[in-house]
């Protein structure tokens, strides 16, 4: 499976889904640009924030009361926003596509 990740000015990323990874590794794994994971995937950074296109919303789920700690200080927050150290990579994604924030870059 592949997931996209698409940069604020509309760079695309592709990336292979690794499953027992967190979608946050898989981008720093593959070295992508605007996912830095500061805290190693503790949901306390901030800094691996995604925009979920809102059709694949339902299936990859929304941000948990965890993530709700960050994401409600962020102001680039949408409705489908997550923290993608907190989304456990399935093969069923395959075809995802997230946005990343202006401010992520
Ligand atoms: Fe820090 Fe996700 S890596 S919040």
């Amino acid at each position: 499976g592949v997931v996209t990740f698409v940069s604020y000015d509309g760079e695309k990323y592709e990336a292979p889904l690794d499953e027992g990874r967190s979608l946050m590794q898989v981008a720093v794994d593959n070295m992508l640009p605007g996912i830095d994971g500061d805290c190693g995937g503790e949901a306390a950074c901030g800094t691996c924030h995604v925009i979920v296109d809102p059709q694949w919303s339902e299936k990859v789920g929304l941000s948990g009361p965890v993530e709700e700690e960050m994401l409600s200080m962020n102001p680039e927050r949408q409705p489908t926003s997550r923290l993608s150290c907190q989304m456990a990579v399935s093969q069923e994604w395959d075809g995802l596509v997230v946005q990343l924030p202006e401010f992520q870059i």
